[in-house]
């Protein structure tokens, strides 16, 4: 658990999720996919009930190689990331990360401070070798963070996504290695 200040001399405390964070994250989430469309669900796709998401909650403590990290300021979360390993033995060195910020509370520090905090808790854990993300081309904020955090990119799904407008946007995918 780590804390810090940011504007308005807010304190934002950055911790692992435990289940009782559920419906803050339900509720989190739920802003999020309705507030950029640089994400891939959709809110009408984003059907999880409250039982569903204290069990996925659930379902990462218990598992050594995963982590929901919250980042939270007046009793609110206010930024999530949840990392995975794959499950196919051969692929289980590996694992993905999605991460988000409310957007009153964007260009803080928060995205880093959640990034840096999986890295430093990864590098902990010597069966996870490489960490990785897939992010829209069109996001330059996050590929910018994601590159200044040492992530580079490894390879492009061409067309992968399509806006709701019509619109396409290459999905790339960027790691960094461990060890
Ligand atoms: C991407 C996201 C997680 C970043 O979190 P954040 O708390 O805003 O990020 P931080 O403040 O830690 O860092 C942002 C960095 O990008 C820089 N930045 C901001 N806008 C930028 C832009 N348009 N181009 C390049 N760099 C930019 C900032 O200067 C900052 O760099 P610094 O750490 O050297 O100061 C957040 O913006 C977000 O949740 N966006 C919506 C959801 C999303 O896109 N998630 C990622 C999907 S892959």
């Amino acid at each position: 658990m780590q804390t810090f200040t940011i504007r308005n001399n807010l304190s934002v405390t950055i911790r692992e999720a435990e289940e009782k964070d559920a419906e803050g994250i339900l509720s989190f989430v739920r802003l999020i996919f309705a507030s950029t469309d640089q994400v891939l669900t959709t809110p009408e796709e984003f059907t999880i009930t409250l039982e569903q998401e204290r069990t996925w909650v659930r379902s990462y403590s218990e598992t050594p190689t995963s982590l929901i990290l919250v980042a939270e300021a007046d009793s609110k979360i206010i930024g999530l990331l949840d990392f995975a390993c794959k499950t196919k033995k051969k692929m289980s060195h590996t694992g993905e990360f999605g991460v988000s910020v409310h957007p009153d509370y964007q260009c803080n520090g928060i995205g880093r401070r959640l990034i840096e905090t999986l890295l430093q808790w990864a590098s902990l854990k010597a069966e996870i070798e490489k960490v990785f993300l897939n992010v829209y081309e069109t996001n330059p904020r996050a590929i910018a963070l994601y590159s200044k955090l040492g992530f580079t990119e490894e390879c492009k799904q061409v067309r992968a996504i399509k806006q709701p407008k019509g619109d396409y946007a290459d999905m790339i995918q960027m790691s960094r290695f461990l060890r």
